[in-house]
């Protein structure tokens, strides 16, 4: 980065549960997406990881808030404020001026037109002067390595926090796709529910989702299990503390219902495919990025229910980042761009 180098460069995946931001290269921000506001001034009093430390634990002043809801912008102000907050706290000491920023966001692929604004007024008034989209799915496709400009089809399967997105790409464009907003937020409220309503037992958000990274599982049976999972609450019925083991296979039967839900997305997608690219997926296989794709046995279950091959893309929470880090250096190359 040098003294007259006034344009710096982001690659910003704004999603519901993490922002992540590549500058150089490098992934220079990796927080969750949550600001915490004074209640009465609206004034911002933390971002990220500080303001998750708050969450499910304010008082009446302080409150914290998710910008974002089943992947797209649910608060508009606030998104501002966090989007602004963690663009500050990329390094920019080796300008001698404000750098004007070139920016490549991605956006959910089934977003509408009010959405798809939303999100580059927001970009806009953190301080973007080119703002070029791309979709996530496209994203998580080159994150994922995969060559998407060639007439070849690609499968990627994204679940990341708020929605689920599969699509089959070909010649960088997306062929067939399919969003639904069952994700990571509805994993979590399903153990959040299943632990009250089977146990009696109220745990957080935070905990539910604890668990969910701990025991989380897409089939009953494993080969390598994890250990089980102790956790204390009070008891719905006597306000006292209770304390409960659980094992994966609970977890995956309480998060059964909304597996189902993506085993269905997943066919609906297959049966769009055009028969000759429906090949290239048998012989290529079906990606999956995302932190949902970390749910133990996901890639076997949906392996078993659609005969495919499944494969866990590298480091899956960052491959749509990543994915749009190339994006952002082809920026003239890559037509799919959205200026
Ligand atoms: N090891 C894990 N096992 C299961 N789930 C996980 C794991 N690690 C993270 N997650 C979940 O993954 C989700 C976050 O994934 P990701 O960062 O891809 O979402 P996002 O991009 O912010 O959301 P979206 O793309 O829907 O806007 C959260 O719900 C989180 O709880
Ligand atoms: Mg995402």
């Amino acid at each position: 980065m040098g003294l007259f180098s006034l344009t710096q460069e982001l690659a910003i995946d704004l999603g519901t549960a993490n922002t992540i931001i590549i500058s150089n290269g490098k992934i220079v921000v990796d927080e969750p997406s949550i600001v915490a506001v004074d209640q009465h001034s609206g004034k911002l009093v933390a971002i990220g990881n500080q303001a998750r430390q708050m969450h499910g634990k304010t008082h009446q002043n302080i409150k914290t808030i998710r910008p974002l809801k089943d992947g797209v912008i649910a608060d508009f102000n606030a998104a501002e404020l966090m989007l602004r907050g963690m663009i500050k706290k990329v390094n920019f000491s080796g300008h001698l001026f404000n750098p004007s920023l070139r920016m490549v966001i991605c956006i959910p692929s089934g977003s509408t037109n009010v959405e798809i604004r939303a999100v580059r007024d927001s970009a806009e008034h953190a301080g973007g002067r080119e703002v070029s989209m791309i979709y996530e799915p496209m994203a998580a496709a080159l994150g994922a390595g995969l060559d998407v400009e060639a007439p070849e089809g690609h499968m990627v399967i994204d679940i990341g926090g708020g929605t689920t997105e599969i699509a089959c790409i070909s010649l960088g464009g997306i062929v067939c796709s399919e969003s639904i907003n069952v994700a990571g937020d509805v994993f979590t409220e399903d153990i959040q529910s299943y632990v009250r309503q089977q146990h009696n037992i109220r745990i957080g958000e935070r905990t539910a989702e604890d668990i969910k990274i701990a025991v989380g599982a897409a089939v009953s049976e494993l080969d390598e299990e994890p250990e089980d999972y102790v956790v204390t609450g009070p008891n719905i019925l006597t306000a006292l503390p209770s304390t409960l083991t659980l094992s994966y296979s609970e977890i995956a039967y309480s998060l059964e219902k909304s597996l189902v839900k993506i085993d269905a997305a997943v066919m609906k997608v297959l049966e769009m495919v055009p028969p000759e690219l429906y090949a290239d997926v048998v012989k290529n296989g079906v990606y999956l990025a995302g932190g949902g794709a970390l749910i133990r046995g996901l890639d076997k279950r949906l392996h078993d229910k659609t005969n495919l091959p499944f494969h866990i893309a590298e480091d899956p929470l960052r491959a749509v980042v990543r994915g749009t880090g190339i994006a952002l250096k082809n920026i003239n190359k890559f037509s799919f761009l959205m200026r």
